[in-house]
């Protein structure tokens, strides 16, 4: 059996990524107990997982470094890669939307300064508005730009809203609904078909039982 290697994403994902591995068999011992490590295996499978930041996620996957990856739609959205995006896995919901602090004006004619972590997925929102917008891109804690007057609104993402809410912003606008997706690196899905299909037949499976 060849070797599959899964990167995932660290962080919130991650949390509600292991039980679905757990569901298709997958031991994920090691993850659950990482300490600082990265690269982990699994015990009773061909599988490997690699946990890296998202967008590297969809670098590994492009480059067949790692053969399957688990992502959230919004950093497909943001990065145009050569990969195959599989299965809407249901899990990771949020949506992208557009938030300021409660004078905004959307409907104002005067061209908008966004800020976002996203400045493609914002550029290509208000571009197909036909809205000419300003876009400044900022690394995080973006909800602090409308705030301080750095831009009039920001495109991010909203999940539970409270981030939003603790800093007194509003959504305007939403965009897009978000969810976690496997992707699959192009070449592994033909040369090792057979490996590859078996977790992903799986994965579908377990994802259609919880529908
Ligand atoms: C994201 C997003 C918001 C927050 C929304 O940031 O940019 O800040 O989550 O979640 P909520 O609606 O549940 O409050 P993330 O935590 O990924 O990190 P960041 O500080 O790097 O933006």
């Amino acid at each position: 059996m060849r070797h599959i290697q899964i990167a995932l994403t660290k962080g919130r994902l991650e949390k509600q990524v292991v039980p679905l591995l757990e569901k298709i068999g997958i031991d994920c011992t090691e993850l659950k107990d990482k300490g600082r490590k990265l690269v982990f295996k699994s015990h009773n499978t061909n599988v490997s997982f690699i946990l890296v930041k998202a967008v590297d996620v969809l670098t590994y996957v492009e480059h067949g470094v790692a053969d399957i990856g688990i992502v959230g739609k919004d950093v497909l959205l943001e990065n145009e890669k050569e990969l195959y995006e599989m299965i809407d896995l249901g899990i990771g919901k949020c949506k992208f939307a557009v938030a300021s602090i409660p004078t905004y004006d959307p409907s104002s004619y005067k061209k908008k300064t966004i800020a976002t972590k996203y400045p493609n997925v914002a550029s290509a929102y208000f571009r197909q508005k036909g809205e000419d917008v300003e876009i400044i891109k900022i690394e995080g804690s973006v909800e602090i730009a409308p705030l301080l007057g750095l831009a009039d609104a920001i495109v991010d993402i909203v999940e539970t809203g409270q981030t939003l809410k603790e800093n007194g912003l509003i959504v305007f606008e939403d965009m897009h609904d978000i969810s976690a997706r496997l992707i699959a690196n192009k070449a592994s899905l033909k040369m090792k078909k057979e490996e590859m299909f078996a977790i992903i037949d799986l994965v579908e499976q377990v994802v259609k039982e919880g529908e």
